[in-house]
């Protein structure tokens, strides 16, 4: 017996199922390819574009921040450590956050220190909001994850390009040395994005060629998002 014959309400559409969670974003691709700064820039003009409505619609969540902490064997060898591994991340505390960010429920966000390679002592509480972007190198790697995410999107850029950005911003922001940059991407950033990262470049919606230069694909998605946004609006608003 259908709902329809005991005289109930009818099975909600799939949009209407879809109505009232979050609109999750996967985003990957290698290192220093531009995930983090596509994501803010998707924000930021999701935000402009939107400006009557609260900022705390759109969230950003960087996968970096699930590094798990070394056990002490690993800490006392760090310089031989691959994070781009995928048994370098806290997989299981992604998939819960993921889950609960798009079920609309609030979540902790651990902090991540790269100068020393370790996990900070606090946590940092968000909500979630209607879109929620996750970046990171591996974030097509897990299938429960993939299956979590609304839209994929995979930022293509150089070697070379990434490599250079990667030596600049680790130089500044993550206080390492130019020998060491170089001599981590030869032995494990290089070989593991062609094992871990390039194959899952095929689950991707997108693929966004040069990233943030590319502002003609960032504007095709943010007015990708804004009428997915409006349409499960109209999806709530028409409720029985
Ligand atoms: P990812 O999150 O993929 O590692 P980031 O967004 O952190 O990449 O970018 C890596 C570095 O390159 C950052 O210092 C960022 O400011 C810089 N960057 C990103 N995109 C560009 C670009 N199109 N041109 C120049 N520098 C860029
Ligand atoms: O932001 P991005 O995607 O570049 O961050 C991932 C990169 O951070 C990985 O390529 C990894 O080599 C690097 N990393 C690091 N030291 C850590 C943790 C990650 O160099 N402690
Ligand atoms: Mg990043």
């Amino acid at each position: 017996r259908t709902s329809k014959d005991i005289g109930g309400p009818p099975p909600p559409s799939p949009l209407r199922q879809g109505a009232n969670t979050t609109f999750l974003i996967g985003v990957a691709g290698g290192t220093a390819s531009g995930k983090s700064s596509v994501c803010e820039r998707i924000m930021q003009k999701l935000r402009e574009d939107m400006k009557d409505q609260s900022a705390s619609r759109f969230l950003h969540v960087a996968q970096d921040n699930f590094y798990r902490d070394l056990t002490p064997d690993e800490q006392a060898n760090m310089s031989a450590f691959n994070f781009d591994h995928p048994s370098a991340f806290a997989w299981n505390e992604i998939v819960a956050t993921l889950r609960d960010l798009k079920a609309g429920r609030p979540a902790l966000i651990p902090q991540y220190d790269f100068v020393t390679s370790s996990r900070k002592p606090e946590s940092v509480p968000v909500q979630s909001a209607d879109v929620v972007l996750f970046d990171g190198i591996l974030a097509f790697y897990s299938a429960e994850l993939r299956e979590l995410f609304d839209l994929m999107l995979f930022v293509d850029v150089d070697d070379d390009t990434r490599l250079a950005r990667r030596v600049r911003r680790d130089l500044v922001e993550r206080k390492r040395d130019v020998l060491h940059v170089l001599e981590q991407y030869e032995r494990t950033v290089k070989p593991s994005f062609a094992q871990f990262i390039l194959p899952t470049k095929q689950f991707a919606h997108i693929i966004v060629p040069r990233g943030l230069e590319n502002s003609v694909a960032i504007d095709l998605i943010q007015q990708h998002i804004k009428w997915r946004l409006s349409e499960r609006q109209i999806a709530a608003n028409t409720r029985p």
